[in-house]
């Protein structure tokens, strides 16, 4: 990545949204919940505990423990008060179209999550038949409750570097044609094809695009060793769909908007013999998305994509705090404390980014 050098010294923005973000439960909440609440206003919280959110109570009952942490943390008394966690609810074989009555109807569910069966961490109770979700995704369709993918094919087959292309060939297409008014978030998009794809659909259609698919190809994963922390799923992929990622997400099209996809696994357990997939980054997530916007110059472009576009895609208004980036090194923490004992190590751990958090 080129950096530019411009004049903006800082860059005052809406407080922006997390859109897909893993906050994990119980004691790991006291690490997440206040590295999120210190970035963001709403932020939309995946489902894939162990067991699953798959219902308004297991929903309900987790956004009270989020509260519940977020309450006895330090974070600032105007960031507890705007932090707002938002619920999604675990698509199973089992789920029911009134599953979705109810979820639409509590006021906690703002979405419902699909996981291919074995597509990534925590996936094992996911979907196995899309086919047999017709009832469940023409209630969300009624009851205009989005559904957020993670877009990957599973079969054993199929290259890992092939798979999320497949999945819009195989089975985003059919759903979008089958169901024209549901609105559809392709989460974590990593491909040129998922970008193309996605332009070319309604407005229903939107994808998010985490950082370290902007700022990072596979060659930063497996060139001179292999860098655990930079794996993730979907992978990452060739430097040209990097490139395409960055075009897209700075070319103000309200199709594309944030979601970290921060996904906290211990330090031990992703330098492994067979590590975690998942990167975490929602501490400094602001920094990262400031300095790939400014390796191509696009800082002007930052503000809809953080916090206009989320908010327009869910029919939400922005916030109305903000939140001040400043042209002035940080040096990214080379891990925190997690629970029992372990660390969690942050996406450029103990590298220094140009763009910091005014505090
Ligand atoms: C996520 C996780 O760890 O929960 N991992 C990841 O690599 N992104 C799951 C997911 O969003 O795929
Ligand atoms: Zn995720």
């Amino acid at each position: 990545m080129i950096p530019v050098t411009n004049s903006i010294k800082e860059l005052t923005l809406l407080q922006p949204d997390d859109w897909h973000i893993h906050l994990r439960d119980d004691q790991a909440l006291a690490t997440t919940v206040p590295h999120a609440a210190s970035s963001f206003n709403r932020v939309i919280c995946m489902p894939n505990l162990v067991p699953p959110v798959k219902n308004v109570n297991d929903a309900s009952a987790y956004r009270e423990r989020i509260l519940q942490q977020l309450q006895s943390s330090a974070v600032d008394s105007d960031r507890k008060a705007a932090f707002d966690p938002r619920m999604t609810l675990y698509l199973t074989d089992n789920t029911t179209a009134k599953d979705i009555e109810i979820a639409a109807q509590s006021g906690i569910v703002q979405a419902v999550k699909l996981y291919p069966a074995g597509a990534t961490t925590n996936s094992a109770d996911g979907v196995t038949d899309i086919n047999a979700c017709v009832a469940v995704f023409e209630a969300m369709e009624k009851y205009n409750l989005p559904l957020l993918l993670h877009g990957e094919v599973t079969h054993d087959h199929i290259d890992i570097f092939d798979r999320e292309k497949r999945f819009l060939e195989d089975i985003l297409g059919q759903i979008i044609a089958k169901f024209p008014a549901l609105k559809i978030v392709m989460e974590h998009i990593t491909t040129s094809d998922a970008a193309d794809f996605i332009l070319a659909q309604g407005n229903q259609v939107a994808a998010t695009i985490t950082p370290q698919h902007l700022m990072f190809n596979r060659n930063h994963l497996l060139l001179g060793g292999i860098k655990p922390h930079f794996y993730c799923l979907p992978i990452l992929k060739r430097e040209s769909h990097q490139k395409v990622l960055l075009d897209v997400a700075t070319s103000g099209s309200p199709k594309f908007f944030l979601g970290t996809d921060s996904a906290p696994h211990a330090t031990d357990q992703k330098e492994a013999a067979c590590g975690c997939a998942g990167c975490y980054s929602s501490s400094i997530a602001l920094p990262l998305y400031a300095t790939a916007f400014d390796s191509v110059g696009k800082l002007d472009k930052l503000e809809g994509f953080t916090s206009r576009f989320g908010p327009q895609f869910y029919g939400l208004p922005v916030n109305e705090t903000t939140v001040t980036l400043v042209n002035q090194p940080m040096q990214v923490p080379t891990n925190y404390p997690y629970f029992d004992g372990s660390t969690l190590t942050p996406l450029m751990a103990g590298e220094t980014l140009p763009w910091s958090l005014k505090l």
